[in-house]
């Protein structure tokens, strides 16, 4: 089950950074092991840390033995992949270096260009490539991984696609959403259009309402540099990864699954959005910093940066009109969790009773993305025994132990840069439809007088998260437990 693709060269900048560590040097290493690297591919690892070519073998190794992934003939078989060059991203001599590295006949003509780098070496770095004539596809392809954030706002997602796109085709630009890649998230498009059952159902007649949660138990970690001036829960997680869950829920059924149908659905979908202003910051937008953040090293004095961010969105097409869907992400919250919980309407009679005489329960389809993998549906049954009375049940539809070890969502994603396809890549229109859905509220938020508010570590965020829904039979669904009667606060 594997298929090598012709040769190339990943060329990481930032090689010793923590995505290139934790991430992508463990999903090139699976790839290796399933075969999916041809023998002469190379990965160079790029950065200012002076290492040499050992050096760097020797940390990488130590670096997947430490994590428990590498070991054996494997691994000395892909530490032979590595090099290692080092040098200074703004000094063109780098790129000189590594012009002559590429022509050397040790490599590939094929070159991946993965920038694991902080924004603002994306221009640099691309002009340096250019300059030295590395993103010519005269000998072979070349290709641009751009990690988010694709700018902090649309003004400066606008300017950095003009940057790029002096010296990329848009072809050769892949803009990663690693949240695209989990193979949860991936199943969404799957359940909705390799089974035909949830169609009929799947629009503002059936639906009411839509949640979409990624909570984190953990803080910024040694991110605050970024996190505080130009993240915030909004911007790194609503723009970008919820958002794109949303599309892939709401859009139309794509033509084909080849790239450009897929992003052209989604596109549509994203701008559908009806963007939050200043006018929605009471009703449709919840802001908040856990106790603790400006104590985080990093963090600005009195930073007004949100780490818990709660939306009430609308899309404003024929499908969706009417329906809600609520978004949420948090750090510092009671559990590390990412799922969708979407909510069907009543039934138009009710005729049955739950146990107690408590009203029958809606029925809710449930994805969890993290850590369960799974897709449940909450339905009622009769209770057995006298009289006829109801408890919800839950009928599981995931796919469960499989036996397969399941895939890190950069492995699917790195393949996919290798074999030329870009539909999990974002296209700009769809990163500046997402920026157009935010831009509005974070100005409205920069110019509230009022700080964020406040909620405990370890809580499940702000009280007023809850009032987003406007009614006291919709609430946050926090867990994919099934209990049969408790009210939908679970
Ligand atoms: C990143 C955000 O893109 O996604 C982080 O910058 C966040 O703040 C992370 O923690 C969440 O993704 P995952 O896959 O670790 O759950």
């Amino acid at each position: 089950m594997s298929c090598a693709v012709e040769s190339h060269a990943y060329v990481i900048f930032g090689a010793t950074g923590n995505l290139a560590t934790h991430k992508l040097l463990p999903a090139l290493y699976q790839l290796h092991c399933m075969n999916y690297l041809a023998p002469n591919v190379l990965i160079l690892g790029c950065g200012r840390s002076p290492y040499d070519r050992n050096g760097w073998r020797d940390q990488v190794r130590k670096n997947l033995a430490d994590a428990g992934i590498g070991g054996g003939e494997q691994l000395d078989g892909f530490i032979m992949r590595l090099d290692y060059l080092s040098g200074s991203l703004e000094d063109a001599r780098f790129y000189q270096a590594l012009a002559a590295w590429a022509e050397s006949g040790e490599c590939a003509r094929n070159l991946v260009f993965y920038l694991s780098v902080s924004p603002e070496f994306y221009v640099p770095v691309t002009a340096g490539l250019a300059q030295a004539g590395l993103l010519d596809e005269n000998h072979g392809w070349r290709r641009m991984v751009v990690e988010k954030p694709f700018g902090h706002d649309l003004q400066s997602a606008r300017e950095l696609q003009h940057q790029l796109q002096i010296h990329l085709d848009e072809q050769q630009i892949y803009r990663i959403d690693h949240y695209v890649g989990k193979e949860s998230v991936q199943n969404l498009l799957v359940l909705r259009f390799a089974n035909l059952i949830l169609e009929p159902l799947w629009n503002r007649h059936y639906i009411d309402h839509v949640q979409i949660t990624h909570a984190e138990t953990a803080g910024v970690d040694g991110r605050a540099g970024y996190y505080d001036s130009s993240g915030g829960a909004t911007r790194d997680m609503i723009q970008s990864h919820l958002l794109q869950v949303l599309a892939l829920l709401a859009m139309e059924p794509p033509v084909t699954l080849e790239a450009e149908s897929l992003r052209d659905e989604k596109v549509k979908v994203l701008r559908s959005i009806r963007p939050l202003d200043a006018s929605h910051i009471e009703s449709h937008a919840v802001r908040a910093q856990h106790a603790g953040y400006l104590q985080e090293a990093g963090v600005a004095p009195g930073s007004r940066t949100e780490t818990y961010a709660a939306l009430k969105l609308h899309v404003d097409n024929w499908r969706w009109r009417g329906v809600p869907f609520y978004l949420r992400t948090g750090k510092r919250l009671q559990e590390k969790r990412s799922m969708v919980a979407v909510r069907f309407k009543e039934p138009p009679i009710q005729l049955f009773q739950g146990s107690g005489g408590a009203a029958v329960r809606p029925n809710w389809l449930l994805i969890g993305i993290q850590p369960d993998d799974v897709v449940q549906m909450e339905i009622s049954a009769r209770l057995p025994g006298l009289g006829s009375h109801t408890r919800a049940i839950s009928m599981d539809a995931s796919v469960g132990e499989s036996g397969e070890r399941k895939a890190d969502a950069y492995e699917g994603l790195l393949l996919d840069v290798i074999q030329g396809d870009r539909s999990l890549f974002l296209r700009y229109d769809e990163v500046k439809a997402a920026w157009n859905v935010v831009d509005p509220l974070m100005h409205a938020w920069r110019a509230d007088p009022r700080p964020p508010l406040q909620y405990p570590a370890g809580s499940w965020g702000p009280q007023a998260a809850g009032q987003l829904f406007g009614r006291a039979d919709r609430q946050w669904r926090q867990s994919l437990v099934c209990d049969g009667n408790a009210d939908d606060q679970r």
